[in-house]
């Protein structure tokens, strides 16, 4: 046996017992006649105690040990003089009679320590050693319990577990495929799945109603903090369900998760509001409802005065940032600039103080007098002492940019607590989205999602106004889970592939196996996807999925420590029929 006691295990109850450790060299002191070493391994860390007068042989060995060196120890558990309370076995220490070094370790690159001195691109060359460091355990474990609860919760309704390939034809979900060249089959191309949909919709039409799989999708499209090229989702499928069926079953899985890992409890039933109206007073279809800072319209209020940018707007809009009256000249100026970075895009920003007074100060005061302006804070909920912030444009883009405003007022103002979550259910969206660059529609959700019975009759007439059986759940201004209804038959999956523009042909080609499927027998079905990643960053109170995933890809889509993506050798391409032409 190698070790009869992990490292995180011994207490004050220990004492006297006969004990062999193993693990790593986090750090050791030499305090003269005495040489302590604190030995790590996944579980924590225990202190062993070197004494010269008892044992100089042993001693010397030990002052010769470097960090991360792999090492067993044996010896007898004794109370510590110097208590540490941090520290889980800070009441004891091991007095070692045996020490056996497994093996020497290179001075690593950075510390190992909860706040390590290692840059990210160092870290992530060498991801091994960050992964020793408790911040990214803690969140693996987190990852790991996630998944369990996960598993626990579907299975105890009937859900099971199901594997779909990973090498199939390429399944349209908005993003570029990621693709396999076929030795096999010469000049022909395998995609990876940007998701399992079409596979768990043919498991509905095989009669296995309640399907899950915690399983990696993989998308090429431009990263971000909340995205990787391959990522995890929680997908999940039902048949002869609505789509109240599913807010319930998967409202419960994220209770459920919340109650088990964080032991928080949702009494209520998640708040739910329309795709139109978190367009309308947040200017996101994923809004952080942690806190308020609405959108107002003040159209009505604004145009005519004489101030032209105003009176072109399509929309104005104001929300009112509280208590921040007494914001500085120079914290307007940087507010203003921060809007009109490329990023956010906004022309300029109107901003109107409600002074403790009772008066208003605005940038526009000579358009609007003081009457008006208190119009203004009377529609935006604005009291003395508030800030409101104005800006104006075409309504898509005002909206988005008034979103990224009041995202960063609440960042700057803590109003976005990592440790308060607020979900919200986003309903109704739209079926298709209008593409100006190809001038034509696009599926907002995915080709498969189901018009809502009630719009059936504008499809013809006006496609764009259709609404989706679909829904998406947002935690903390985060997308972590959408799904839908979907179309289960024939005809009507052929119109909305007519209506996204492929021909009669191109919809056989790809899609043939799925409405054929259909003629089949197809119950009624739906169902959702969660972000798995997403959800464990959320529940880690951090933005970046990157540090719950073991191994990740950086922004450019590589794996520095592997190094890649990289170059295959010429016998591989011949084999393959391919080419590089760069
Ligand atoms: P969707 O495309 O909305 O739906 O994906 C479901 C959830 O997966 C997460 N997600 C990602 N996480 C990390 N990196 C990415 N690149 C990434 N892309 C998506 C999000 C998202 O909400 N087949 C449908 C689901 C369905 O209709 O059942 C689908 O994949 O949290």
């Amino acid at each position: 046996m190698y070790r009869s006691h992990k490292n995180g295990e011994l207490r004050i109850e220990n004492v006297n017992e006969e004990v062999t450790l193993c693990g790593w060299v986090q750090k050791s002191r030499d305090l003269g006649g005495l040489t302590f070493v604190d030995i790590r391994d996944r579980y924590g860390i225990t202190q062993l105690v070197f004494n010269m007068e008892t044992n100089a042989e042993l001693c010397k060995k030990a002052r010769t040990l470097g960090r991360e060196y792999v090492i067993q120890a044996t010896g007898k558990v004794i109370e510590r003089e110097s208590k540490n309370k941090n520290n889980p076995t800070g009441e004891i220490e091991i007095t070692i009679t045996d020490l056996t070094v497994l093996k020497e370790a290179k001075l690593p690159p950075f510390t190992i320590e909860d706040d390590t001195d290692g840059g990210d691109e160092l870290r992530m060359k060498y991801r091994f050693l960050d992964l020793r460091r408790n911040p990214l355990k803690n969140n693996l474990i987190l990852r790991n319990k996630i998944g369990l609860e996960t598993r626990k919760y579907l299975d105890s309704l009937e859900f099971i577990e199901i594997e779909t390939p990973y090498l199939i034809k390429s399944t349209p979900e908005g993003a570029r495929d990621f693709v396999v060249p076929s030795r096999m089959n010469e000049g022909e191309f395998y995609a990876l799945p940007q998701s399992p949909q079409t596979f768990k919709q043919l498991l509905m039409v095989s009669g296995y109603d309640r399907y899950y799989q915690i399983v990696k999708c993989f998308r090429d499209e431009d990263l971000r903090a909340d995205r990787q090229p391959e990522f995890t989702q929680i997908d999940c499928e039902m048949a002869f369900v609505e789509q109240e069926d599913i807010i319930q079953t998967f409202e419960g899985l994220i209770k459920h998760l919340f109650s088990h890992v964080k032991g928080l409890e949702f009494p209520e039933a998640f708040p739910r509001m329309t795709y139109d109206k978190c367009m309308e007073i947040y200017g996101s279809d994923k809004p952080d409802i942690r806190f308020d800072m609405k959108f107002n319209e003040l159209n009505d209020i604004v145009k005519d005065k004489g101030f032209a940018i105003f009176d072109d707007a399509e929309l104005i809009l104001g929300i009112t940032a509280e208590g921040c009256a007494g914001y500085s000249r120079k914290q307007l100026d940087k507010l203003t600039k921060w809007v009109q970075r490329p990023q956010v895009g906004a022309k300029g920003m109107i901003y109107v103080k409600c002074n403790e007074d009772g008066s208003y100060k605005s940038s526009v005061d000579k358009f609007y007098n003081q009457e008006e302006l208190a119009k203004w804070a009377t529609k935006c909920n604005a009291k003395a002492g508030d800030l409101i912030l104005v800006l104006s444009g075409a309504t898509d883009k005002v909206r988005s940019q008034m979103n990224d405003l009041r995202l960063h007022m609440g960042t700057e103002l803590g109003l976005r607590d990592p440790q308060v979550f607020k979900p919200l259910w986003v309903l109704d969206f739209p079926l298709l989205e209008w593409d100006e660059e190809t001038e034509r529609f696009h599926a907002m959700h995915h080709p498969f999602t189901a018009p809502k019975p009630e719009d059936m009759e504008m499809i013809d007439s006006d496609p764009g106004k259709v609404r989706a059986n679909a829904y998406d759940l947002a935690i903390n201004g985060v997308e972590v889970g959408g799904g839908s209804i979907r179309i289960h038959d024939r005809a009507v999956q052929a119109r909305m592939f007519d209506l996204l523009g492929f021909t009669k042909e191109e919809a056989e080609a790809q899609f043939g196996f799925l409405m054929n499927a259909f003629e089949y027998g197809a119950p009624p079905h739906g169902g959702l996807a969660f972000g798995f990643d997403r959800i464990c960053s959320i529940f880690g109170g951090t933005d970046s999925i990157r540090d719950f995933i073991a191994f990740p890809k950086n922004n450019s889509g590589r794996d520095v420590m592997i190094d890649a993506p990289s170059p295959v050798d010429e016998t591989q391409l011949k084999e393959l029929s391919l080419k590089v032409t760069v």
